[in-house]
Parts: structure tokens; sequence; C-alpha cells
């Protein structure tokens, strides 16, 4: 069956998506059953609409070539909003354009629209999550419409499957990851010896790290992910502001050193529990043993550890994240959009 999709921003992760629809959308249409169909794409300069479905390799030829999907033909500078959701006529709103974490948008108007159009919404931006989580859910209940997120919290990890899905019926009580590829990078880095800047430096050359990192060194991103993490797990309706927050800036070689000498060293962990009824959430360097779950892990690997009764520790973790690499985000956009299609029947393949 198709699924049609528009898709609100087409740089790294939009871009990943077309490719891997380009790539592999004829074998996913064979084992899954279901057609992936991008039917609008979004992006600052305007946008391109088809209901029948847009060719993913025109879409990365005329953005490549001219900067802007507008340049495709058909392409509208003036198509956004409402109009731009009206002409995809499409199932699943994929929110993928940049956000901030003081409006969200353009994320959240969109989100909102889609909604209330019948739409169903994966993101791979954090800003709405990370600030309506709440009002989010209670829209998408009220218009009886999904909303899945896997992408956004340190993609390509499982985290939201291994809490809903693998400990069901158990009980959370706390979680605890390295969920920001970027600064753990850096740290490591820094392990070896470098100082501050060169990390910076080095983890900006692997593409990895932002012109300015400081979302990913101020703990921006991990807070975000951390903040979506815990809403969903424990309900509870926390803002980013909530999460106490410190980065990796004040973090010193010395210090690394110091932690080494004792077999030990220094990650950027994210962390929240269930405390009397009220959710706690922080961010923060923290010594860790060198043969723990998360102490073991270097690079841009990220690691989750969830506990919960009466199972216990469960951990996970993904080496070499890829993190930067859009067509890894792009990978998990799309493992929610085959789970929406299953779970919405859209799909005519049984699983294997
Ligand atoms: N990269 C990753 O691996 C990753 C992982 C997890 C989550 N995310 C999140 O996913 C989102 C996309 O990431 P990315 O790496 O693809 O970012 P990106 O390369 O910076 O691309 C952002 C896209 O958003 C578009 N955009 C900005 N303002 C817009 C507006 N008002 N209307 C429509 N489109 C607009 C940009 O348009 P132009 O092309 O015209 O500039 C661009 O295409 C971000 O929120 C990011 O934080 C990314």
């Amino acid at each position: 069956m198709d699924v049609r999709i528009a898709l609100t921003g087409f740089g790294n992760v939009g871009q990943g998506l077309a490719t891997l629809l380009a790539r592999r959308g004829k074998e996913y249409q064979e084992q899954l059953g279901v057609r992936v169909l991008i039917t609008g794409v979004a992006d600052r300069a305007g946008a391109v609409a088809d209901s029948a479905g847009l060719d993913p390799e025109a879409l990365l030829r005329a953005k490549i070539a001219g900067g802007s999907v507008v340049c495709l033909a058909g392409g509208e500078p003036e198509l956004a909003g409402t109009a731009f959701l009206d002409a995809t006529s499409a199932d699943v709103l994929v929110e993928a354009a940049s956000t901030n974490f003081e409006t969200a948008e353009p994320g959240w108007g969109y989100v909102r629209n889609a909604m209330e159009r019948g739409m169903d919404v994966v993101f791979a931006s954090k800003g709405s999550l990370a600030l309506h989580h709440r009002e989010l859910m209670e829209l998408a209940r009220k218009r009886d419409r999904r909303v899945l997120y896997s992408a956004t919290i340190g993609a390509p990890l499982p985290s939201l499957e291994i809490a809903e899905r693998a400990l069901i019926g158990t009980t959370i009580t706390s979680f605890e990851g390295i969920v920001n590829a970027t600064s753990h990078q850096i740290l490591t880095v820094m392990a070896g010896g470098a100082s501050y800047e060169d990390g910076v430096r080095q983890a900006q050359e692997m593409g990895i790290a932002e012109t300015d990192p400081t979302l990913d060194v101020d703990g921006w991103d991990a807070a975000a992910k951390v903040t979506i993490l815990a809403n969903t797990i424990f309900d509870a309706d926390l803002k980013i502001s909530d999460v106490e927050r410190t980065g990796i800036r004040g973090v010193t070689p010395e210090e690394l050193r110091a932690a080494e000498a004792e077999g030990q060293t220094i990650k950027l962990v994210g962390r929240a529990e269930r405390q009397d009824g009220t959710v706690k959430a922080r961010v923060s360097p923290e010594r860790r043993g060198l043969r723990d779950a998360l102490g073991r892990l270097s690079g841009d690997d990220m690691g989750f550890v969830l506990f919960a009764e009466p199972l216990g520790k469960i951990s996970t973790a993904v080496e070499s994240s890829g993190s930067g690499g859009g067509i890894t985000t792009a990978m998990t956009v799309l493992r929610d959009i085959f789970n929406l299609a299953r779970e919405r029947g859209w799909a005519s393949t049984p699983r294997k």
C-alpha cells in the first residue's frame, strides 16, 4: 500500500530519506508491502508538492544543483504552511526542519496543522517534543493521530522501543545514557591528551560537530533528549528548562587524567528518575568506571541504561553512531513510518 509523506526540511535527514527511498524503495515495497511516496517537500526557499509522488532522485538533484527544492519543476517559493500540507494530500508529516528550544518553529505550527488535517506525525526534530509534549499528545489523542519520534532521542538507539515494548509491565524507576555523540567524541579525544579546542576541531573535521557546537557541548541536545525520554517513560510533563544542565566546557584534560589514574573516565550523562511522584532530570559530566555500561563506550558511541523492577538493569548501545549522518537518522525515521504503516494496517505483507 502507498504511504504518502510530506517532508518539512530537506537537509541531512530529508536528503537521507530521499536517498534511502531512491536506493531501496522497491526493496521496502517487496519486503514490507509499503510504498513510501514523498508527495511534498518544504525548505526555507519554498516547497514542491505532487500528490502522485515526487521522484526522490530529482528532488536530490534539484537541491544539490539549485540549493532548494523550489528549483524542481512545479516548485513554488510561496508554498508553505497549510497550503503546502493540503497540496501534498499526505498521510504522514515528517518533521525534519531546523528547530529551536524557544518556539519550536517552524515545526510546531506544521505539526498542529497536520494533525488537524488528519495526518500522523513522525519527528526528526526535537523542538516541539521538548517544549510541548503534553499538548502534543493531547492533540494526538483527540484527533486519534499517531506521533512517533524514535529519531529524536539518539537515533539509532532503540531506547523507546525497549522502554515501551520490551519492558512493558515492569516499573521503570530511572534511566541514564550517553545520548549526545558529539560531546562524547570530544571527551574521548580529550581523554587521549588533547585540549577541549582540539577535541571540538576534530569533531568538526569528522562532520559531527556544527561550526557553533553550543547545543552539543552545553548539554542542550542531551537535555532535549532526556526531556523527551522522561516525558514518555514516566508520563511526565517536563520542559527542557526543567532539566538541570551542565555541559562539557568545564571539563579539563587534568580532570580526565585524574579520573584515568583511578581507573575511571568522564562522560556527559543524561539521566532521569521518578522520586515520590515527581520526575527529576539532569545532564552533567560524571565519573564512570571503565567497565561500566556507559564508561566502556568511546568515540561517538551512544548508550542507554534503564532500571526496571523486577528485571534490573537493562542496557543497550550503538557503536560508531554515525552522528550527523543524515542516513542513520533517516533510517530511524523510516523505521517509524514502517511501524506506523503496520499499526494502521497499511502494510500488506505479514511480519517476517
Ligand atoms: N542530522 C542528524 O543526524 C539528526 C539527528 C537527530 C535529529 N536531527 C534533527 O532533525 C532536524 C533536521 O536535521 P538536519 O541535520 O537535516 O538539519 P539541516 O541539514 O540543518 O536541515 C534543516 C532543514 O530545515 C529546513 N528549514 C529551515 N527552516 C525552514 C522553514 N521555515 N520551512 C521549511 N524548512 C525549513 C532547511 O532549509 P534549507 O535547506 O533551505 O536551509 C533545511 O533543509 C533538525 O531539527 C535536527 O536537530 C538531526
